[in-house]
């Protein structure tokens, strides 16, 4: 599509070309692994911080914050050490008269983080930054006493200059105030600097943050045309003349260069006293190896910045050789093949972990979701980690990288409201600049629902600053309204058009001249709720929970079916987004006591009152929930029913048979229980104790469950035998269990390192003496660690459980329980993790530290 063909905005410096020898990649040096893209030398700056909380505490009380407390002299002593990443509401203690919507934790307040540092006397003349990953919110950040900058969105990267303040060989102390009183939000945000800190040093003349942007306009097999910008600032008070040189490697899913591949041409440049040049140079990559889904090759551009012979910074930027094509007849094409969208809608918390990233807890939610046959991620509604897009990167995943959740007009009185005429340009900029190269990144976002959908001029402006800063993928925004909008003609400023459920206009949309090219997304898409393990056979709601089979949903969502079926009638729609793969903090929908849904049916007064109708009832008896039922996997990262019907669909050559519910009903012997199969076969057949229940064919683009709705129980065996073809292709069964006997653990990992991050996730499951998971047990289980480990949350699943995830005491739910655990600090050996419940066989695992 010409319109994402790359074209190069900025001017070309280049007072001399020669070709450069890459010297860095020799027999001494064959292979390196870079943690981080960016300038060369940077370094962790997360351990060692001093916390305390101010304004709103935990418990609801309220501690005035002092004045001056970035002043040197402050009195800190006393203050909680702590390293990073550190969200301080997951604490808890879940208040049941707060928010369902932002998870019942106390977020709210504001908190004051404190480094004590040294940066040597040997590093003076050199440039030093603070790089924040993200902090919630509203960040001032002062050193030595001095205001150094401030960055109020909470969800943006940013640079803090550190150099004008610095005391080199002395010790200095940073400070940073955050405050979450003024930040509002419909999902739990999480509170502090949740995301890494990184030191960066650089010499006075280096790359800009964020300085280089890479573009591969010309793709084939033979050959690949890779097209890079380098900005370069010079820190000093005189012009300079710089050379840039950048040499191009193979590198791999683990961040390791391989042989170099090109070197572009190296550049002279003169840049006056503190001013920033940006060069162009082009090389063609020979045979290149795409990135693609199933083989994510990338390519590291090592980028060497010399003044007068010395190296003065040295550059890292990771991208990949791939096609990306968006067309409204033939859908989403990836290296020219042809691609559906299988995505998930995700909120960045990580449940018991809360907002804090962990990159091994986001690599096992990424697992969880490929091998469900999910390819895409919407980084739903806000920027994410970076290590989110390192790791689609690296695994193959698709993002849609996602601006906002509000523009001017708030869905909370302190939302991004606030802050949008000053901020969205800034924060715009700097979603884009850090992301751009990332080979996974192929739409942008402006928006999610936002108020002023309809506004022509609006989403003009925010599209065109999207697109001057990288006019290589499309732009888009998830409409609630999407026939406003296209009425309006505030699409036509898009590239594609997100919808956000509601598709039954949409032969209406492809029949107006407008929008034929305009091609169409599932941007969110069923919003089915369930909790996992609760089956209800004449209603779906009960106690807090929702039924399991699969078909509940809120009036403006769909069954996961319903989907299946209008993405089968549309087949030219892109794919979808389903909201959500995980279940997340906050939003608890159906028990929401907030307002969060109303605004779905902003243009329905009819529905709107119903819903209100019903908010009124839940605010009444208190719900006590407090995270989301949305997710095709819980909060824990245990599949529920759901993720074997999406399994089905998007993996279709992989044998998928699924049956639900369980098979302990003695109360309903003799009476119906329904039983629903998802199965990636064409027909099935139920037994149950042997008999047939019947044999049933899916009728293609129609049918996505097999139901079989009239078997009488009887304790036993019930098991599907499923068909592809007329071959028998895959099976499985139920069968009644008997008490619980023991509790089973078992780790996602069996070895760990010791560096303070790296996780353990250990699910225990309740059995009986067979082996077989008991369903709705509910023990109480204790966990212990015996040697050098440590108990960092637990969890089970259950939206409702007001218990801590510090607790090491917790109840399973259907079933489950999980235990996260990691290896004391540079530690080694193993340790034990134990469960115990009285009354059922102790389990116990084994974690070698690495
Ligand atoms: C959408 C909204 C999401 C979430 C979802 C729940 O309308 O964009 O953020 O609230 O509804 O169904």
């Amino acid at each position: 599509m010409n319109r994402f063909n790359f074209s190069s905005l900025l001017f070309l410096v280049a007072f001399s070309g020669s070709s450069v020898t890459c010297t860095q990649q020799t027999e001494n040096n064959p292979s390196k692994t870079i943690e981080r893209m960016g300038s060369e030398n940077a370094g962790l700056f997360d351990e060692n911080w001093l916390f305390s909380r101010f304004g709103l505490q935990a418990n609801g009380s309220f501690l005035s914050e002092p004045e001056g407390l970035q002043n040197v002299e402050t009195d800190d002593t006393s203050w909680r050490k702590l390293d990073l990443p550190h969200d301080w509401a997951i604490e808890g203690p879940f208040r049941i008269e707060l928010k369902g919507e932002t998870g019942k934790l106390p977020y709210k307040g504001i908190g004051w983080y404190r480094k004590h540092f040294n940066v040597p006397a040997a590093d003076e003349g050199k440039q030093i930054f603070l790089d924040f990953d993200g902090a919630m919110a509203y960040a001032q950040i002062w050193l030595n006493g001095q205001f150094v900058g401030t960055w109020p969105y909470g969800y943006n990267s940013f640079r803090m200059d550190l150099t004008p303040f610095l005391r080199f060989g002395q010790e200095n102390i940073v400070a940073v105030r955050l405050d979450t009183e003024k930040w509002e939000s419909r999902w739990y945000p999480g509170a502090g600097i949740y995301r890494h800190v990184w030191m960066v040093k650089t010499g006075e003349v280096h790359v800009a943050h964020w300085g280089t942007r890479i573009a591969t306009p010309k793709i084939s097999d033979e050959s690949a045309l890779v097209n890079m910008d380098v900005s370069v600032e010079n820190q000093k008070n005189d012009a300079v003349e710089a050379v840039v040189e950048t040499c191009i490697f193979e590198f791999d899913a683990n961040n390791q260069t391989g042989s170099e591949v090109v070197s572009l041409k190296q550049q002279t440049i003169k840049i006056e006293a503190r001013q920033k040049v940006t060069t162009t140079a082009e090389a063609t990559i020979k045979d290149p190896k795409r990135w693609d889904l199933d083989s994510p090759n990338r390519y590291l551009a090592r980028t060497t910045i010399k003044v007068g012979g010395k190296v003065t910074d040295i550059y890292h930027t990771a991208f990949g050789v791939r096609t990306i094509e968006f067309t409204a007849q033939k859908g989403f094409l990836l290296n020219g093949r042809s691609v559906k969208i299988q995505g998930t809608c995700n909120h960045h918390d990580l449940g018991a972990l809360g907002a804090a990233i962990n990159t091994g807890a986001l690599r096992r939610q990424l697992i969880i979701l490929k091998e469900m046959g999910c390819n895409s991620l919407r980084t739903s509604h806000n920027p994410p980690a970076p290590e989110l897009l390192e790791l689609a990167d690296q695994m193959g995943f698709l993002v849609w990288d996602e601006a906002f959740d509000c523009w001017q007009k708030g869905k909370r009185e302190w939302d991004y409201n606030k802050l949008y005429k000053e901020w969205h340009e800034k924060d715009l900029k700097a979603m884009v600049h850090r992301d751009r190269n990332h080979p996974s990144v192929f739409i942008w976002s402006i928006g999610n629902e936002v108020m002023e959908q309809r506004n022509v001029e609006m989403t003009k402006h925010l599209a065109g600053i999207v697109r001057a800063e990288d006019p290589t993928r499309p732009v888009s925004n998830g409409y609630n309204d999407p026939d406003g909008a296209r009425e309006a003609g505030a699409v036509e400023a898009l590239d594609i058009m997100g919808v956000n459920y509601f598709f039954s206009q949409q032969p209406k949309w492809d029949a107006d001249p407008r929008y034929s090219d305009k091609p169409t997304l599932g941007s969110e898409t069923s919003s089915c709720i369930s909790s996992r393990g609760e089956y209800y056979f004449d209603k779906e709601y009960q106690n807090w929970q929702v039924s399991s089979y699969d078909q509940s949903r809120p009036g403006w969502g769909c069954p996961p079916d319903e989907q299946f079926r209008i993405n089968a009638r549309f087949p030219h729609l892109l794919g979808e987004f389903v909201w959500t793969g995980f279940d997340y903090l906050g939003e608890p929908f159906p028990y929401n006591s907030d307002e969060t849904n109303l605004l779905n049916f902003r243009n329905d007064p009819f529905k709107r009152a119903e819903l209100e109708k019903k908010l009124e009832e839940i605010r009444k008896n208190n719900p006590p929930s407090r995270s989301s039922y949305f997710g095709i996997v819980d909060l824990c990262g245990f599949p529920k029913d759901r993720y074997y019907l999406y399994q089905s669909q998007w993996r279709p050559d992989f044998p998928v048979a699924h049956i639900l519910p369980h098979w302990n009903w003695k109360e309903r012997t003799g009476q119906i229980v329904p039983v629903h199969v998802y199965t990636s076969g064409t027909e099935a057949e139920l037994f149950l104790n042997g008999k047939s229940m019947g044999r049933k064919v899916k009728k293609e683009g129609q049918d996505f469950r097999l139901v079989w709705d009239s078997v009488v129980y009887e304790p036993g065996i019930v098991k599907v035998v499923a068909y592809k073809n007329g071959s028998e292709w895959a099976t499985d069964e139920m069968k009644t269990t008997g008490s619980t006997d023991k509790l089973q653990l078992s780790a996602n990992r069996d070895a760990i390192s010791p560096d303070g991050a790296d996780l353990a996730f250990i699910t225990v499951k309740v059995q009986d003496k067979d082996g077989l998971t008991v369903p709705g047990s509910r023990p109480l289980i204790r966990f212990e660690v015996e040697g050098p480990g440590e108990i960092v949350a637990t969890d089970n699943g259950d939206p409702t459980c007001l218990t801590p995830f510090s607790s090491h005491e917790r109840e399973a739910f259907n079933g489950m329980t999980l235990v996260i655990v990691k290896a004391a600090k540079r530690k080694s050996g193993s340790f034990k993790v134990k469960a115990i419940s009285d009354g059922i066989k102790s389990g116990e695992v084994h974690i070698k530290i690495l």
